[in-house]
Protein backbone atom coordinates (compact mmCIF):
# COMPACT_ATOMS: atom_id res chain seq x y z
CA UNK A 1 0.00 0.00 0.00
CA UNK A 2 1.36 3.32 -0.96
CA UNK A 3 0.72 6.51 1.20
CA UNK A 4 0.91 10.19 -0.77
CA UNK A 5 1.16 12.88 1.57
CA UNK A 6 1.13 15.44 -1.14
CA UNK A 7 -1.48 16.33 -4.92
CA UNK A 8 1.87 15.72 -6.67
CA UNK A 9 2.99 12.59 -4.96
CA UNK A 10 -0.77 11.13 -5.57
CA UNK A 11 -0.52 11.82 -8.95
CA UNK A 12 2.87 10.23 -9.72
CA UNK A 13 1.01 7.37 -7.96
CA UNK A 14 -2.51 7.26 -9.81
CA UNK A 15 -1.16 6.34 -13.03
CA UNK A 16 -0.42 2.99 -11.36
CA UNK A 17 -3.72 2.18 -10.23
CA UNK A 18 -5.87 -0.78 -12.06
CA UNK A 19 -9.10 0.84 -13.41
CA UNK A 20 -11.98 1.47 -12.09
CA UNK A 21 -10.94 3.27 -9.28
CA UNK A 22 -13.28 3.27 -6.29
CA UNK A 23 -12.67 5.87 -3.60
CA UNK A 24 -13.65 6.36 0.16
CA UNK A 25 -12.82 9.62 1.80
CA UNK A 26 -12.46 9.39 5.37
CA UNK A 27 -11.68 11.60 8.80
CA UNK A 28 -9.59 9.31 9.83
CA UNK A 29 -9.89 7.55 13.36
CA UNK A 30 -10.66 4.28 11.61
CA UNK A 31 -13.49 2.33 12.61
CA UNK A 32 -15.42 -1.07 11.27
CA UNK A 33 -17.88 1.13 9.44
CA UNK A 34 -14.98 3.07 7.42
CA UNK A 35 -13.74 -0.57 7.15
CA UNK A 36 -17.12 -1.67 5.98
CA UNK A 37 -16.56 0.84 3.14
CA UNK A 38 -13.42 0.18 2.23
CA UNK A 39 -14.22 -4.09 1.57
CA UNK A 40 -17.39 -2.27 -0.78
CA UNK A 41 -14.90 -0.50 -2.64
CA UNK A 42 -12.81 -3.65 -3.28
CA UNK A 43 -15.69 -5.81 -4.38
CA UNK A 44 -16.77 -3.04 -7.00
CA UNK A 45 -13.86 -1.69 -8.09
CA UNK A 46 -9.61 -3.03 -9.50
CA UNK A 47 -8.15 -0.78 -6.97
CA UNK A 48 -8.90 1.56 -4.09
CA UNK A 49 -8.06 4.89 -3.02
CA UNK A 50 -8.92 5.74 0.46
CA UNK A 51 -8.27 9.75 2.07
CA UNK A 52 -7.44 10.69 5.81
CA UNK A 53 -8.01 14.43 5.83
CA UNK A 54 -9.81 16.37 9.00
CA UNK A 55 -11.25 18.67 6.68
CA UNK A 56 -11.26 22.02 8.79
CA UNK A 57 -13.93 23.51 6.93
CA UNK A 58 -16.74 21.56 7.70
CA UNK A 59 -16.03 22.26 11.71
CA UNK A 60 -17.53 25.51 12.71
CA UNK A 61 -15.56 27.56 15.10
CA UNK A 62 -17.68 26.01 18.58
CA UNK A 63 -16.88 22.51 17.06
CA UNK A 64 -14.56 20.15 17.97
CA UNK A 65 -11.93 20.78 15.38
CA UNK A 66 -8.40 20.06 17.66
CA UNK A 67 -10.38 17.54 19.89
CA UNK A 68 -11.24 15.27 16.81
CA UNK A 69 -8.86 11.69 17.35
CA UNK A 70 -6.65 11.35 14.87
CA UNK A 71 -4.02 8.39 14.57
CA UNK A 72 -2.46 7.98 11.38
CA UNK A 73 -0.60 5.23 11.84
CA UNK A 74 -3.02 2.99 13.59
CA UNK A 75 -5.36 4.13 10.15
CA UNK A 76 -2.63 3.21 7.58
CA UNK A 77 -2.14 -0.42 9.37
CA UNK A 78 -6.17 -0.70 8.91
CA UNK A 79 -6.26 -0.01 5.45
CA UNK A 80 -3.36 -1.86 4.62
CA UNK A 81 -4.89 -4.95 6.07
CA UNK A 82 -7.85 -4.21 4.19
CA UNK A 83 -6.31 -4.42 1.14
CA UNK A 84 -6.39 -0.60 0.20
CA UNK A 85 -3.79 -0.15 -3.01
CA UNK A 86 -3.48 3.62 -1.89
CA UNK A 87 -3.77 6.04 0.95
CA UNK A 88 -3.87 10.51 0.30
CA UNK A 89 -3.25 12.13 3.27
CA UNK A 90 -2.81 15.65 2.34
CA UNK A 91 -1.14 18.41 4.45
CA UNK A 92 -3.81 21.23 5.19
CA UNK A 93 -1.80 23.92 3.36
CA UNK A 94 -2.17 21.59 0.25
CA UNK A 95 -6.03 21.50 0.32
CA UNK A 96 -6.58 25.33 1.19
CA UNK A 97 -3.79 27.43 -0.34
CA UNK A 98 -3.32 30.93 0.58
CA UNK A 99 -6.13 32.95 -0.53
CA UNK A 100 -8.41 30.06 -0.91
CA UNK A 101 -11.39 31.36 -2.03
CA UNK A 102 -13.21 28.92 -4.04
CA UNK A 103 -16.73 26.46 -2.37
CA UNK A 104 -19.30 24.35 -3.60
CA UNK A 105 -22.33 25.16 -2.07
CA UNK A 106 -25.43 22.97 -2.19
CA UNK A 107 -28.37 25.15 -1.45
CA UNK A 108 -32.15 23.79 -0.39
CA UNK A 109 -30.67 20.43 0.76
CA UNK A 110 -28.08 21.80 3.00
CA UNK A 111 -31.01 24.20 4.81
CA UNK A 112 -32.68 21.36 7.06
CA UNK A 113 -31.67 18.86 9.64
CA UNK A 114 -27.66 18.99 9.80
CA UNK A 115 -27.69 22.17 7.63
CA UNK A 116 -30.15 23.77 10.43
CA UNK A 117 -27.79 23.15 13.77
CA UNK A 118 -24.37 23.69 11.10
CA UNK A 119 -25.33 26.49 8.56
CA UNK A 120 -21.57 26.32 6.92
CA UNK A 121 -20.98 22.38 7.35
CA UNK A 122 -22.00 20.75 4.12
CA UNK A 123 -20.54 23.89 1.81
CA UNK A 124 -17.17 22.51 3.77
CA UNK A 125 -18.18 19.05 2.93
CA UNK A 126 -19.08 19.71 -0.62
CA UNK A 127 -16.31 21.79 -1.34
CA UNK A 128 -13.52 19.41 -0.07
CA UNK A 129 -15.00 16.02 -1.40
CA UNK A 130 -15.41 17.85 -4.95
CA UNK A 131 -11.63 19.11 -4.40
CA UNK A 132 -10.82 15.26 -3.37
CA UNK A 133 -12.67 14.13 -6.44
CA UNK A 134 -10.56 16.45 -8.75
CA UNK A 135 -7.32 15.25 -7.18
CA UNK A 136 -8.01 11.34 -6.89
CA UNK A 137 -10.01 10.54 -9.77
CA UNK A 138 -12.23 8.19 -8.75
CA UNK A 139 -14.97 6.08 -11.16
CA UNK A 140 -16.74 4.94 -7.66
CA UNK A 141 -16.94 6.54 -4.61
CA UNK A 142 -18.44 4.96 -1.61
CA UNK A 143 -20.25 6.75 1.08
CA UNK A 144 -22.16 5.42 4.88
CA UNK A 145 -25.81 5.97 4.74
CA UNK A 146 -25.17 6.85 8.80
CA UNK A 147 -24.29 10.20 7.56
CA UNK A 148 -27.70 10.13 5.12
CA UNK A 149 -28.06 14.14 4.38
CA UNK A 150 -24.20 14.21 3.32
CA UNK A 151 -24.95 11.45 0.87
CA UNK A 152 -28.22 13.10 -0.60
CA UNK A 153 -26.18 16.44 -0.50
CA UNK A 154 -22.85 14.90 -2.25
CA UNK A 155 -25.64 13.09 -4.73
CA UNK A 156 -26.98 16.41 -5.44
CA UNK A 157 -23.21 17.62 -6.53
CA UNK A 158 -21.97 15.61 -8.82
CA UNK A 159 -25.65 15.25 -10.68
CA UNK A 160 -25.50 19.07 -10.96
CA UNK A 161 -21.64 19.16 -11.82
CA UNK A 162 -21.60 16.13 -13.55
CA UNK A 163 -18.96 14.74 -11.90
CA UNK A 164 -18.12 11.57 -13.80
CA UNK A 165 -18.47 9.03 -10.84
CA UNK A 166 -20.83 6.63 -9.77
CA UNK A 167 -21.63 6.90 -5.62
CA UNK A 168 -22.52 3.48 -3.49
CA UNK A 169 -24.21 4.16 -0.22
CA UNK A 170 -23.54 1.46 2.31
CA UNK A 171 -25.49 0.65 5.14
CA UNK A 172 -24.61 1.50 8.63
CA UNK A 173 -22.45 -0.82 10.82
CA UNK A 174 -23.32 -0.70 14.41
CA UNK A 175 -22.17 -1.93 17.98
CA UNK A 176 -23.39 -5.30 19.07
CA UNK A 177 -25.88 -2.98 21.41
CA UNK A 178 -27.02 -0.89 18.58
CA UNK A 179 -25.12 2.27 18.83
CA UNK A 180 -24.01 3.69 15.50
CA UNK A 181 -20.37 3.16 14.84
CA UNK A 182 -18.36 7.09 15.17
CA UNK A 183 -15.22 8.23 15.69
CA UNK A 184 -17.10 10.68 18.41
CA UNK A 185 -18.54 7.33 20.33
CA UNK A 186 -14.69 8.01 22.09
CA UNK A 187 -16.24 11.14 23.68
CA UNK A 188 -18.78 9.42 25.54
CA UNK A 189 -18.67 8.46 29.37
CA UNK A 190 -19.58 4.98 30.11
CA UNK A 191 -23.05 6.35 31.81
CA UNK A 192 -23.40 8.31 28.22
CA UNK A 193 -22.56 5.48 26.19
CA UNK A 194 -25.40 3.11 27.82
CA UNK A 195 -27.81 6.35 27.41
CA UNK A 196 -26.90 7.00 23.63
CA UNK A 197 -28.58 3.33 22.33
CA UNK A 198 -31.79 5.21 22.87
CA UNK A 199 -31.08 6.43 19.31
CA UNK A 200 -31.08 3.01 17.91
CA UNK A 201 -34.19 1.87 19.99
CA UNK A 202 -35.79 5.06 18.57
CA UNK A 203 -35.44 4.21 15.49
CA UNK A 204 -36.38 0.48 15.97
CA UNK A 205 -39.51 2.24 17.23
CA UNK A 206 -40.16 3.90 13.59
CA UNK A 207 -39.98 0.96 11.96
CA UNK A 208 -42.29 -1.13 14.00
CA UNK A 209 -45.00 1.52 13.98
CA UNK A 210 -44.20 1.68 10.32
CA UNK A 211 -44.66 -2.26 10.35
CA UNK A 212 -48.03 -1.57 11.96
CA UNK A 213 -49.70 0.48 9.81
CA UNK A 214 -49.16 3.80 11.36
CA UNK A 215 -47.98 6.78 8.29
CA UNK A 216 -48.59 9.60 9.97
CA UNK A 217 -45.41 11.46 9.78
CA UNK A 218 -46.37 13.43 13.31
CA UNK A 219 -47.30 10.46 15.23
CA UNK A 220 -43.83 9.06 14.72
CA UNK A 221 -41.55 11.75 15.84
CA UNK A 222 -44.03 12.06 18.65
CA UNK A 223 -43.47 8.75 19.78
CA UNK A 224 -39.85 9.05 19.13
CA UNK A 225 -39.72 12.61 20.83
CA UNK A 226 -41.03 10.74 23.86
CA UNK A 227 -38.38 7.63 24.15
CA UNK A 228 -35.58 10.16 23.98
CA UNK A 229 -37.08 11.94 26.67
CA UNK A 230 -36.80 8.94 28.61
CA UNK A 231 -33.05 9.06 28.59
CA UNK A 232 -32.16 12.86 30.70
CA UNK A 233 -28.44 12.21 29.94
CA UNK A 234 -29.65 12.80 25.83
CA UNK A 235 -30.80 15.89 24.36
CA UNK A 236 -32.53 15.78 21.20
CA UNK A 237 -31.53 18.52 18.53
CA UNK A 238 -33.55 17.16 16.22
CA UNK A 239 -36.17 14.15 15.17
CA UNK A 240 -37.44 14.13 11.38
CA UNK A 241 -39.51 11.93 9.07
CA UNK A 242 -39.17 13.65 5.87
CA UNK A 243 -39.27 13.07 1.98
CA UNK A 244 -35.72 11.22 0.89
CA UNK A 245 -35.76 13.11 -2.43
CA UNK A 246 -36.24 16.97 -0.66
CA UNK A 247 -35.52 16.49 3.16
CA UNK A 248 -38.88 18.73 3.82
CA UNK A 249 -40.83 17.41 6.66
CA UNK A 250 -43.55 14.81 5.56
CA UNK A 251 -47.22 14.86 6.92
CA UNK A 252 -48.45 11.36 5.90
CA UNK A 253 -45.82 8.99 5.03
CA UNK A 254 -46.21 7.46 1.30
CA UNK A 255 -43.30 7.34 -0.61
CA UNK A 256 -39.79 6.57 0.91
CA UNK A 257 -39.00 8.58 4.01
CA UNK A 258 -35.91 9.13 6.12
CA UNK A 259 -36.40 9.35 9.72
CA UNK A 260 -33.84 10.89 11.11
CA UNK A 261 -32.22 12.71 14.60
CA UNK A 262 -29.53 14.10 16.41
CA UNK A 263 -28.86 14.63 20.24
CA UNK A 264 -26.40 15.94 22.58
CA UNK A 265 -24.78 13.31 24.65
CA UNK A 266 -22.19 14.68 26.93
CA UNK A 267 -19.50 15.88 25.11
CA UNK A 268 -20.52 14.07 21.99
CA UNK A 269 -23.31 15.00 19.36
CA UNK A 270 -24.83 11.42 17.75
CA UNK A 271 -26.83 11.10 14.39
CA UNK A 272 -28.38 8.27 13.34
CA UNK A 273 -31.34 7.37 10.08
CA UNK A 274 -33.49 4.95 9.08
CA UNK A 275 -35.55 4.70 5.57
CA UNK A 276 -39.05 3.42 5.63
CA UNK A 277 -39.98 1.06 4.28
CA UNK A 278 -36.95 -0.87 6.37
CA UNK A 279 -34.97 -1.97 4.09
CA UNK A 280 -35.47 0.33 1.34
CA UNK A 281 -32.18 2.30 -0.28
CA UNK A 282 -31.49 5.68 0.47
CA UNK A 283 -31.09 6.72 -3.44
P1 LIG B 1 -16.01 10.48 8.36
O1 LIG B 1 -16.90 10.93 9.45
O2 LIG B 1 -14.63 10.01 8.70
O3 LIG B 1 -16.76 9.35 7.59
C1 LIG B 1 -16.21 8.80 6.41
C2 LIG B 1 -17.25 7.89 5.77
O4 LIG B 1 -17.56 6.82 6.66
C3 LIG B 1 -18.57 8.62 5.47
O5 LIG B 1 -19.07 8.22 4.20
C4 LIG B 1 -19.47 8.15 6.60
O6 LIG B 1 -20.85 8.16 6.27
C5 LIG B 1 -18.96 6.72 6.78
N1 LIG B 1 -19.32 6.17 8.10
C6 LIG B 1 -19.12 6.74 9.31
N2 LIG B 1 -19.62 5.95 10.29
C7 LIG B 1 -20.16 4.87 9.67
C8 LIG B 1 -20.85 3.70 10.13
N3 LIG B 1 -21.07 3.48 11.43
N4 LIG B 1 -21.27 2.80 9.21
C9 LIG B 1 -21.05 3.01 7.88
N5 LIG B 1 -20.40 4.09 7.39
C10 LIG B 1 -19.97 5.01 8.26
O7 LIG B 1 -17.97 11.83 6.56
C11 LIG B 1 -16.84 12.30 6.63
O8 LIG B 1 -15.81 11.67 7.30
C12 LIG B 1 -16.45 13.61 5.98
O9 LIG B 1 -17.55 14.46 5.97
C13 LIG B 1 -15.88 13.44 4.54
C14 LIG B 1 -16.92 12.83 3.59
C15 LIG B 1 -14.62 12.57 4.57
C16 LIG B 1 -15.49 14.84 3.98
O10 LIG B 1 -14.58 15.47 4.80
Amino acid sequence: MNVARSIAEYRALRSGLAEPVGFVPTMGYLHEGHLSLVRVAREQAASVVASIFVNPSQFAPTEDLTAYPRDLERDLALLEAEGADLVLAPEGEEMYPQGFDTWVSVEELTRRLEGASRPTHFRGVATVVAKLFNIVRPQLAVFGQKDAQQALVIDRMVRDLGFDVDLVISPTVREPDGLAMSSRNTYLEPNERAAATVLRRSLLLAESLYNDGERSAETIRVRIQELLASEPLVEPVYVSVADVATLMELETIEGKALVSLAARVGKARLIDNVVLPPGEELI
